[in-house]
């Protein structure tokens, strides 16, 4: 079929008029501007990512910036934002720059994803967009896009679903304006070619469509084959002290909310009141276990419990805490600490402030 040939033309010319060109990222455009845009753009959409992006760039507006920041800082510009790998690794990445390059981002490919956190089609959308070198890209948005225009059935998760809409990706991207249709293929996908409802009707390829032509959109690309996610439960030991703080630990790198602060956690209500009760020297009374609150990752939901404790002010031993273990730390609630926090830790913090500020003690 001869129009499956060429869409690039097609799709330049539906961008000059409908594709996305105000875009915080689409200004001054450095490759660091670009890198940091598409690692939040990986599972975030982009009406959350703005904001961040806005607050990312005022404090950090190098890479040299960023490779000297504090891991907190850093952690602290991405809470809310979820998936903390990306945000270590880009501080991983951001001093191996620095470190290896001189400041200076490959500018090819291979030196691209020689970097940690970045893959094939981070390193294409960075050397497109950046650098205006022809690399192809395969978003989550460019995947639907291909997979229905070429009716490439399958799940992209597979090796050859994802083979076949990368030999397309590089088939179909041009050497001219290689930028604008990078970004033509995620606004198409964004907009036009959407997970539901497709507003086929607009689409400037949409004549040579395989999906539309056989009435399947909704069947490409192929969804991931479904497990039951399981159900995983916590107890968080929760210590507040007069007048207003809490007590949180810097969890380890590796597992989810690496290097993210938060409760000391525990696989059973009784070792979270054990802890209290070691660590603060407080009977096991003063402890009281919490409604659960629930939080759905990608591989388990979470129901964490929490077992709370408070030290007033008679109550002083708190503070020996400082000096048993490095990780663990108070921190003030009011305001909330500038460190990385996971999402539902946030909104543990507001609830707990909200009460520690009713108190008398
Ligand atoms: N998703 C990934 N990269 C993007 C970009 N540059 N613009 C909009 N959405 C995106």
């Amino acid at each position: 079929m001869k129009e499956k040939d060429h869409i690039a033309g097609a799709v330049l010319h539906w961008f000059d008029q409908h594709g996305r060109k105000d875009l915080p990222w689409q200004k001054q455009r450095t490759p660091y501007r670009v890198w940091v845009s598409e690692i939040m753009l990986q599972q975030t959409q982009v009406s959350t990512v703005i904001p961040f992006y806005e607050r990312f760039m005022a404090q950090l507006p190098t890479v040299e910036d960023l490779a000297a920041a504090p891991e907190d800082t850093v952690l602290h510009l991405w809470t809310g934002l979820g998936y903390y790998a990306r945000a270590r690794n880009l501080h991983r990445c951001a001093k191996q720059v620095c470190d290896a390059h001189d400041g200076v981002f490959p500018q090819d490919l291979e030196g691209l994803e020689a970097l940690p956190g970045i893959g094939r089609s981070t390193a294409g959308a960075i050397l497109s967009l950046a650098m205006d070198t022809r690399a192809p890209i395969l978003d989550g948005n460019v995947k639907r896009v291909l997979a229905r225009y070429h009716g490439v059935a399958g799940w992209p998760g597979q090796r050859a679903v994802s083979d076949a809409l990368w030999s397309h990706a590089e088939h179909h991207t041009p050497r001219a304006r290689v930028a604008d249709y990078t970004q033509a293929m995620m606004d198409l996908g964004a907009t036009c070619c959407t997970r539901s409802r497709p507003a086929c009707e607009l689409c400037p390829i949409n004549s040579g469509c395989t999906a539309r032509a056989l009435g399947q959109q909704s069947d490409f690309p192929g969804r991931k084959p479904r497990k039951a996610i399981p159900l995983r439960k916590r107890w968080l030991a929760v210590a507040t002290r007069a007048p207003g703080e809490v007590l949180l630990q810097k969890r380890p790198d590796s597992g989810i909310w690496g290097g993210l602060w938060a409760p000391p956690e525990f696989d059973e209500a009784e070792g979270a009141t054990e802890w209290i009760t070691d660590t603060l020297s407080l009977p096991p009374d003063v402890c009281q276990v919490d409604a659960a609150f629930h939080h759905t990752f990608t591989h388990f939901k979470l129901e964490a419990h929490s077992v709370r404790a408070h030290l007033g002010t008679n109550r002083a031993p708190g503070n020996r805490v400082e000096c048993a273990a490095g990780s663990l730390k108070w921190f003030s609630l009011h305001p909330p600490p500038s460190v990385g926090l996971p999402a539902p830790i946030v909104r543990l913090l507001a609830r707990l402030s909200a009460e520690t500020a009713l108190r008398s003690d």
